[in-house]
């Protein structure tokens, strides 16, 4: 078959990584984090004295760090700078300020060249990630996901997950889903590419299935579009 590009969007915590790996391993795709990518040029400013808060400041050293991602769904690590970013990118410092860089049109556009360039290159075809590629960075993707789930049911694999990370006490939950929807109100007001569902998007709601369920209807779809 052709080499697919399917693109997964939506908020915070409604299980896009956990799906787009399944359902890139499944197929025998390859898999791009945007989140990701945003992530790790935040990490490179914070460690870089640059003032995230600044948009002018982010805006001029965003052509600096080269950022280079894994696009292998088993393994998917990313570099700054030739520096190894994989870890780094998850910690709290970046996930507060990840959404005040992620809005800076410069940022944007920088990403989303070498976002699209990944996916022409990949030739199995490939699951992109993010909160914008059904609408800004692939419109032409041949299937595109929108997946929400409940605040509660976000912030409650949020908080799974981060303490699954680090083994820490489970993190207090009304302050996840806070800072959960704090994250999602910036990113869905900015006004550079903002998280918004595709016209032809089609929506899942995740809140009342298992990653399986989710993974097997993705499949599915994909199937019917090869
Ligand atoms: O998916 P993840 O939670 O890792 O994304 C981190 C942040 O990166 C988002 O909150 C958003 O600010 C930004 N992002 C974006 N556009 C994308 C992917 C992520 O602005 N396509």
């Amino acid at each position: 078959p052709a080499p697919v590009i399917v693109a997964i969007d939506g908020p915070s915590g409604t299980g896009k990584s956990s799906t787009s790996r399944a359902v890139a391993t499944a197929l025998g795709l390859s898999y791009l984090d945007t989140g990701a990518q945003y992530r790790a040029i935040t990490w490179w400013m914070l460690t870089n004295d640059v003032d995230v808060n600044d948009p002018a400041a982010v805006a001029a050293a965003a052509h600096k760090p080269a950022i280079v991602s894994g696009t292998n769904p088993a393994a998917p690590g990313i570099t700054a700078d030739g520096v190894d970013a994989t870890g780094p990118i998850r910690t709290q410092e970046v996930t507060a300020a990840v959404s005040a860089v992620s809005a800076v049109p410069e940022i944007r556009a920088q990403l989303t060249e070498l976002q699209r360039r990944i996916a022409v290159e990949a030739e199995t075809g490939i699951v992109v990630e993010g909160r914008d590629i059904g609408t800004t960075v692939l419109p032409d993707a041949d299937l595109k996901v929108f997946l929400t789930a409940s605040p509660e049911a976000r912030a409650a694999r949020r908080s799974g997950e981060l303490r699954g990370a680090d083994g820490a006490a489970k993190p207090d939950l009304a302050g996840t889903q806070a800072a959960l929807l704090q994250r999602d109100s910036a990113d869905s007001s900015r006004t550079t590419s903002p998280l918004r569902q595709a016209g032809d998007a089609l929506e899942v709601d995740t809140t009342e299935l298992t990653l399986e369920q989710v993974v097997e209807c993705v499949v599915t779809l994909i199937r019917e579009k090869q």
